[in-house]
Protein backbone atom coordinates (compact mmCIF):
# COMPACT_ATOMS: atom_id res chain seq x y z
CA UNK A 1 0.00 0.00 0.00
CA UNK A 2 1.23 3.67 -0.81
CA UNK A 3 1.37 6.34 1.31
CA UNK A 4 -1.45 8.28 0.12
CA UNK A 5 -4.18 5.34 0.25
CA UNK A 6 -2.83 3.95 4.19
CA UNK A 7 -5.00 5.17 6.23
CA UNK A 8 -2.65 6.31 9.17
CA UNK A 9 -3.79 6.69 13.22
CA UNK A 10 -1.84 8.51 16.11
CA UNK A 11 -2.71 7.56 19.29
CA UNK A 12 -1.96 9.04 22.07
CA UNK A 13 -1.84 6.57 25.63
CA UNK A 14 -2.03 3.92 22.44
CA UNK A 15 0.18 1.76 24.42
CA UNK A 16 -2.19 0.30 27.23
CA UNK A 17 -5.86 -0.71 28.22
CA UNK A 18 -8.54 1.70 26.12
CA UNK A 19 -5.52 3.14 23.98
CA UNK A 20 -4.22 -0.04 23.49
CA UNK A 21 -7.19 -1.47 22.16
CA UNK A 22 -7.77 1.14 19.42
CA UNK A 23 -4.20 0.41 18.72
CA UNK A 24 -4.44 -3.08 17.77
CA UNK A 25 -7.99 -3.25 16.63
CA UNK A 26 -6.87 -0.15 13.56
CA UNK A 27 -3.41 -2.37 12.94
CA UNK A 28 -5.82 -5.08 12.41
CA UNK A 29 -7.86 -3.37 9.79
CA UNK A 30 -4.28 -2.52 8.03
CA UNK A 31 -3.93 0.65 9.29
CA UNK A 32 -0.36 2.68 10.65
CA UNK A 33 -0.53 3.10 14.15
CA UNK A 34 1.71 6.25 15.33
CA UNK A 35 1.97 5.91 19.31
CA UNK A 36 2.52 8.35 21.21
CA UNK A 37 3.02 7.91 25.14
CA UNK A 38 5.56 7.88 28.07
CA UNK A 39 6.70 4.00 27.15
CA UNK A 40 5.02 3.49 23.72
CA UNK A 41 7.88 0.92 22.73
CA UNK A 42 6.39 -1.07 25.50
CA UNK A 43 3.04 -1.80 23.71
CA UNK A 44 2.64 -5.71 22.93
CA UNK A 45 2.36 -5.58 19.30
CA UNK A 46 5.41 -3.02 18.77
CA UNK A 47 6.99 -5.15 16.14
CA UNK A 48 3.36 -5.14 13.60
CA UNK A 49 4.81 -3.79 10.80
CA UNK A 50 2.17 -1.11 10.38
CA UNK A 51 3.36 -0.25 14.04
CA UNK A 52 5.46 3.12 14.79
CA UNK A 53 5.95 4.10 18.70
CA UNK A 54 7.35 7.71 20.02
CA UNK A 55 8.47 7.49 23.48
CA UNK A 56 6.99 11.00 24.63
CA UNK A 57 5.49 12.26 27.46
CA UNK A 58 2.37 14.45 26.29
CA UNK A 59 3.10 17.08 29.23
CA UNK A 60 6.42 17.94 26.87
CA UNK A 61 4.80 20.60 24.26
CA UNK A 62 8.38 20.53 22.38
CA UNK A 63 8.83 16.60 22.57
CA UNK A 64 4.92 16.79 20.90
CA UNK A 65 6.09 18.88 17.96
CA UNK A 66 8.97 16.94 17.15
CA UNK A 67 6.75 13.69 17.11
CA UNK A 68 4.48 15.49 14.54
CA UNK A 69 7.44 16.36 12.49
CA UNK A 70 8.67 12.49 12.35
CA UNK A 71 5.10 11.20 11.48
CA UNK A 72 5.05 14.37 9.15
CA UNK A 73 8.19 12.70 7.18
CA UNK A 74 7.49 9.24 7.54
CA UNK A 75 3.43 9.35 6.54
CA UNK A 76 2.66 12.67 5.34
CA UNK A 77 -0.95 12.88 6.53
CA UNK A 78 -3.06 11.92 9.25
CA UNK A 79 -6.66 10.30 9.26
CA UNK A 80 -7.58 9.77 12.48
CA UNK A 81 -6.43 11.61 16.02
CA UNK A 82 -7.17 9.79 18.94
CA UNK A 83 -6.27 11.76 22.34
CA UNK A 84 -6.64 9.23 25.15
CA UNK A 85 -3.43 9.48 27.00
CA UNK A 86 -5.07 10.30 30.91
CA UNK A 87 -4.46 9.58 33.78
CA UNK A 88 -7.16 9.54 37.32
CA UNK A 89 -7.34 8.91 40.77
CA UNK A 90 -9.89 10.50 43.40
CA UNK A 91 -8.63 13.97 44.84
CA UNK A 92 -11.16 14.30 48.21
CA UNK A 93 -11.68 18.39 48.57
CA UNK A 94 -9.59 17.70 51.97
CA UNK A 95 -6.72 16.68 50.44
CA UNK A 96 -6.57 17.70 47.01
CA UNK A 97 -3.07 19.22 45.95
CA UNK A 98 -1.67 21.68 43.39
CA UNK A 99 0.35 18.81 42.54
CA UNK A 100 -2.22 16.41 41.91
CA UNK A 101 -4.31 19.59 39.69
CA UNK A 102 -1.05 20.10 37.75
CA UNK A 103 -0.58 16.25 37.03
CA UNK A 104 -4.58 15.81 36.09
CA UNK A 105 -4.47 18.62 33.81
CA UNK A 106 -1.32 19.32 32.52
CA UNK A 107 -1.84 14.98 31.11
CA UNK A 108 -5.96 14.88 30.28
CA UNK A 109 -6.44 18.62 29.19
CA UNK A 110 -3.15 20.49 28.19
CA UNK A 111 -1.82 17.22 27.09
CA UNK A 112 -4.40 16.88 24.48
CA UNK A 113 -4.93 20.52 23.58
CA UNK A 114 -1.19 20.66 22.41
CA UNK A 115 -1.55 16.95 20.48
CA UNK A 116 -4.60 18.28 18.73
CA UNK A 117 -2.54 21.81 17.67
CA UNK A 118 0.85 19.97 16.65
CA UNK A 119 -1.09 17.19 14.55
CA UNK A 120 -3.86 19.33 12.99
CA UNK A 121 -1.91 20.41 9.97
CA UNK A 122 -1.64 16.83 9.05
CA UNK A 123 -5.51 15.92 9.23
CA UNK A 124 -6.76 15.22 5.78
CA UNK A 125 -9.48 17.60 5.43
CA UNK A 126 -13.41 16.08 4.49
CA UNK A 127 -11.67 12.66 5.69
CA UNK A 128 -10.27 13.19 9.41
CA UNK A 129 -11.83 12.13 12.61
CA UNK A 130 -10.57 13.45 15.86
CA UNK A 131 -11.09 11.30 18.59
CA UNK A 132 -11.22 12.32 21.99
CA UNK A 133 -11.17 10.03 25.15
CA UNK A 134 -13.34 11.37 27.54
CA UNK A 135 -15.42 9.95 30.97
CA UNK A 136 -18.57 9.57 31.94
CA UNK A 137 -16.99 12.22 34.34
CA UNK A 138 -16.78 14.94 31.95
CA UNK A 139 -20.80 14.56 31.77
CA UNK A 140 -21.63 14.45 35.76
CA UNK A 141 -19.83 15.33 39.26
CA UNK A 142 -18.51 12.34 41.25
CA UNK A 143 -17.88 12.49 45.07
CA UNK A 144 -14.15 12.99 45.66
CA UNK A 145 -13.09 12.97 41.51
CA UNK A 146 -13.55 16.61 41.29
CA UNK A 147 -10.22 17.54 39.70
CA UNK A 148 -10.53 14.47 37.45
CA UNK A 149 -14.05 15.48 36.89
CA UNK A 150 -13.32 19.34 36.41
CA UNK A 151 -10.19 17.91 33.67
CA UNK A 152 -12.87 15.67 31.91
CA UNK A 153 -15.22 18.53 31.66
CA UNK A 154 -12.17 20.87 30.08
CA UNK A 155 -11.34 18.52 27.69
CA UNK A 156 -15.50 18.49 26.59
CA UNK A 157 -15.55 22.21 26.19
CA UNK A 158 -12.10 21.78 24.01
CA UNK A 159 -13.57 18.76 21.90
CA UNK A 160 -17.03 21.11 21.67
CA UNK A 161 -15.16 23.94 20.21
CA UNK A 162 -12.55 22.32 18.05
CA UNK A 163 -16.20 20.33 16.26
CA UNK A 164 -17.08 24.05 15.13
CA UNK A 165 -13.41 25.41 14.16
CA UNK A 166 -12.59 22.01 12.24
CA UNK A 167 -15.90 21.71 10.52
CA UNK A 168 -15.34 23.80 7.45
CA UNK A 169 -12.43 21.45 7.01
CA UNK A 170 -14.34 18.65 7.34
CA UNK A 171 -12.87 17.01 10.01
CA UNK A 172 -15.25 15.19 12.29
CA UNK A 173 -14.54 15.38 15.97
CA UNK A 174 -16.21 12.28 18.59
CA UNK A 175 -16.09 12.29 22.21
CA UNK A 176 -16.29 8.98 23.76
CA UNK A 177 -17.33 8.86 26.98
CA UNK A 178 -17.09 5.46 28.69
CA UNK A 179 -17.97 4.64 32.20
CA UNK A 180 -15.54 2.34 34.31
CA UNK A 181 -13.37 0.25 32.07
CA UNK A 182 -11.02 -2.33 33.15
CA UNK A 183 -7.77 -1.30 32.05
CA UNK A 184 -4.13 -1.37 33.72
CA UNK A 185 -4.78 2.08 35.89
CA UNK A 186 -7.41 -0.14 37.70
CA UNK A 187 -4.66 -2.51 38.46
CA UNK A 188 -5.27 -2.04 42.58
CA UNK A 189 -8.69 -3.52 42.51
CA UNK A 190 -9.69 -6.67 43.74
CA UNK A 191 -11.19 -8.64 40.93
CA UNK A 192 -14.89 -8.42 42.47
CA UNK A 193 -14.50 -4.75 42.76
CA UNK A 194 -14.27 -4.77 38.66
CA UNK A 195 -16.88 -7.27 38.08
CA UNK A 196 -19.59 -4.94 36.45
CA UNK A 197 -16.52 -3.15 35.07
CA UNK A 198 -16.50 -2.80 30.60
CA UNK A 199 -14.02 -4.74 28.62
CA UNK A 200 -11.56 -2.00 26.70
CA UNK A 201 -12.07 -4.35 23.77
CA UNK A 202 -15.81 -3.08 23.39
CA UNK A 203 -14.91 0.82 23.58
CA UNK A 204 -12.44 0.25 21.14
CA UNK A 205 -14.99 -1.61 18.80
CA UNK A 206 -17.23 1.83 19.34
CA UNK A 207 -14.56 4.41 18.72
CA UNK A 208 -13.24 2.55 15.53
CA UNK A 209 -16.93 1.77 13.56
CA UNK A 210 -17.27 6.00 14.27
CA UNK A 211 -13.79 6.63 12.84
CA UNK A 212 -14.30 4.69 10.07
CA UNK A 213 -17.85 5.97 8.96
CA UNK A 214 -18.00 7.63 5.77
CA UNK A 215 -16.95 11.19 5.63
CA UNK A 216 -20.67 12.50 5.45
CA UNK A 217 -21.33 10.88 9.60
CA UNK A 218 -19.95 12.30 12.95
CA UNK A 219 -20.42 11.08 16.50
CA UNK A 220 -20.58 13.41 18.07
CA UNK A 221 -20.96 11.96 21.33
CA UNK A 222 -20.29 8.54 22.20
CA UNK A 223 -21.25 7.34 25.86
CA UNK A 224 -21.19 3.91 26.98
CA UNK A 225 -22.13 3.43 30.92
CA UNK A 226 -22.16 0.52 32.94
CA UNK A 227 -25.26 -1.56 32.56
CA UNK A 228 -25.26 -1.83 36.54
CA UNK A 229 -25.32 2.19 35.99
CA UNK A 230 -22.67 4.62 37.19
CA UNK A 231 -20.04 2.65 39.10
N1 LIG B 1 -10.42 3.02 32.67
C1 LIG B 1 -11.57 3.69 32.83
O1 LIG B 1 -12.47 3.28 33.59
C2 LIG B 1 -11.81 4.96 32.05
C3 LIG B 1 -13.13 5.43 31.99
C4 LIG B 1 -13.39 6.60 31.27
C5 LIG B 1 -12.38 7.26 30.63
N2 LIG B 1 -11.10 6.79 30.70
C6 LIG B 1 -10.06 7.54 30.01
O2 LIG B 1 -9.48 6.71 29.04
C7 LIG B 1 -8.12 7.09 28.84
C8 LIG B 1 -7.24 5.86 28.97
O3 LIG B 1 -7.44 5.32 30.27
P1 LIG B 1 -7.02 3.84 30.65
O4 LIG B 1 -7.87 3.44 31.77
O5 LIG B 1 -6.94 3.01 29.42
O6 LIG B 1 -5.58 4.13 31.26
P2 LIG B 1 -4.22 3.27 31.30
O7 LIG B 1 -4.52 1.84 31.11
O8 LIG B 1 -3.53 3.72 32.54
O9 LIG B 1 -3.44 3.82 30.02
C9 LIG B 1 -3.09 5.17 29.96
C10 LIG B 1 -2.33 5.42 28.69
O10 LIG B 1 -1.96 6.82 28.66
C11 LIG B 1 -0.55 6.93 28.62
N3 LIG B 1 -0.14 8.12 29.36
C12 LIG B 1 -0.43 8.44 30.64
N4 LIG B 1 0.18 9.59 30.98
C13 LIG B 1 0.87 10.00 29.88
C14 LIG B 1 1.72 11.11 29.59
N5 LIG B 1 1.98 12.04 30.52
N6 LIG B 1 2.26 11.21 28.36
C15 LIG B 1 2.02 10.26 27.43
N7 LIG B 1 1.22 9.21 27.63
C16 LIG B 1 0.67 9.07 28.85
C17 LIG B 1 -0.02 5.62 29.21
O11 LIG B 1 1.28 5.28 28.76
P3 LIG B 1 2.61 5.64 29.62
O12 LIG B 1 2.29 5.36 31.04
O13 LIG B 1 3.68 4.78 29.03
O14 LIG B 1 2.86 7.09 29.36
C18 LIG B 1 -1.04 4.64 28.62
O15 LIG B 1 -0.74 4.34 27.28
C19 LIG B 1 -7.82 8.17 29.88
O16 LIG B 1 -7.92 9.43 29.26
C20 LIG B 1 -8.92 7.99 30.90
O17 LIG B 1 -9.22 9.18 31.57
C21 LIG B 1 -10.79 5.63 31.39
Amino acid sequence: MNQTTQRVAVITGGSLGIGEAISTQLLNLGWRVHILARRASSYVHSDHYGCRTHDVDVRDLDAIKEAAETVAGSSGHVDALVLCAGVGYPTPLTSASRVQYDELFDTNVAGSIFSTQAFAPLLRDGEAVITFVSSIAGRRGFSDWSLYCASKHALEGFAASMREELRPRRIRVTSVQPGSVDTPSYDHLQPEEKREFMDPVSIAELTVTAIQLPPQACVETLFVNNAVGDL
